[in-house]
């Protein structure tokens, strides 16, 4: 079995997962949402703090499976720093105390891999990655060919759906918020500019679209006026990613894919990628909706790959790293 532990952001949580059956044997989460709710967004020190308290709790109820560990695994990076730290040093404690190997997980893998818990990969597959720190499309052949073929230049998906909540004050995380807000409101009444949308780039951009919404939300003369600046942002924040896609489908059509992420359980994004595939005939993956946010579970599903590949960090050598490369 396998020990992992994800506390790169707001989410303390360790699994256990039986190597050889992929089984998910315990999985346990502690979200930080309500404490960072107030500040409208995560504040790195109190995040710390948090699982200081929850991760050594969670791990007092994995005891009765420590004689069968082979491995340690843990998210190395990129995330907060400070969050990191946390959960890498509980799993240098446990590496050293059982005598068992650390296995340093990246997270954006660990998205990845949320697509496939419990079951066998299914590669190649062009992967969407939305998240509160990243937005990113994949080529991804196998665990290790991953290729980044478009990114954000500035704010996340998710980010942006976070700071358009915290102008409404509406609170934290901002994604399923606004979501609830905008079912009820009216897409077509803000007529936002969709981002890059003369550029031939095919990359992303989130902070023209947040400007625009900040203006509409002074404008406005009362919170009655939220719902419909909510589903104008949904749609044009939407709009942007199947419009790059759309572009770069033109010279790599998919076969196959996939939208990972704590976004990934938006429901507008969900249907307008459903409807971008549809000429194409692809396979579309999803993460069930308790593993599109951050968990120790996808954690623990790349750290069989890698255990099975004797993907090893020796104690000195797993350090983290907040960059994502
Ligand atoms: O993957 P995740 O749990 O953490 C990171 O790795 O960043 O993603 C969290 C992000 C937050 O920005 C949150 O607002 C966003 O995912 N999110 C959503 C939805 N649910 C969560 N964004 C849009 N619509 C949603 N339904
Ligand atoms: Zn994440």
């Amino acid at each position: 079995m396998i020990l992992s532990i994800e506390s790169s952001c707001d989410d303390s949580a360790i699994a256990i997962t039986e190597i050889k059956t992929k089984k998910l044997l315990f999985h346990k989460k502690i979200s930080q949402e309500l404490e960072h709710s107030v500040y409208g967004g995560v504040v790195p020190e109190l995040a710390a703090r948090l699982h200081a308290e929850a991760l050594p709790k969670i791990l007092a109820e994995c005891e009765p499976y420590f004689k069968d560990l082979k491995a340690v695994a843990v998210t190395s990076s990129p995330g907060l720093a400070v969050t990191l730290v946390e959960g890498v040093t509980m799993a240098k404690a446990i590496s050293i105390s059982l005598g068992i190997p650390i296995i340093g997980v990246n997270h954006l893998v660990g998205h990845i891999y949320s697509l496939f818990i419990e079951k066998e990969t299914k590669f190649p597959c062009t992967i969407l990655l939305v998240s509160g720190g990243h937005t990113q499309v994949m080529q991804v052949n196998s665990l290790e060919d991953i290729q980044t073929v478009a990114k954000s230049m500035d704010d996340s998906f998710g980010e942006s759906f976070d700071k358009v909540a915290k102008m409404m004050g509406l609170g934290y995380p901002g994604g399923p918020l606004i979501q609830e807000l905008a079912k009820d409101g009216d897409r077509k009444k803000h007529n936002f500019t969709i981002p890059l949308s003369q550029s031939p780039l095919i990359a992303f951009s989130y902070s023209g679209l947040k400007n625009a919404v900040r203006l509409a939300v002074e404008k406005a003369k009362d919170n009655s006026e939220y719902k419909d600046i909510a589903a104008s942002f949904e749609h044009i924040a939407t709009a942007h990613l199947t419009q790059k896609l759309k572009k770069y489908f033109k010279t790599n059509p998919p076969k196959r894919f996939a939208i990972v992420g704590g976004a990934s359980a938006n429901l507008y994004l969900r249907s307008q990628i459903e409807e971008l595939l549809k000429p194409h005939n692809a396979e579309l993956l999803l993460s069930e909706l308790k593993y599109c946010s951050d968990n120790a579970a996808m954690i623990g599903r790349v750290a069989i790959e890698m255990y099975e590949k004797n993907m090893f960090k020796s104690l000195d050598d797993i350090d983290i790293s907040p960059k994502s490369s």
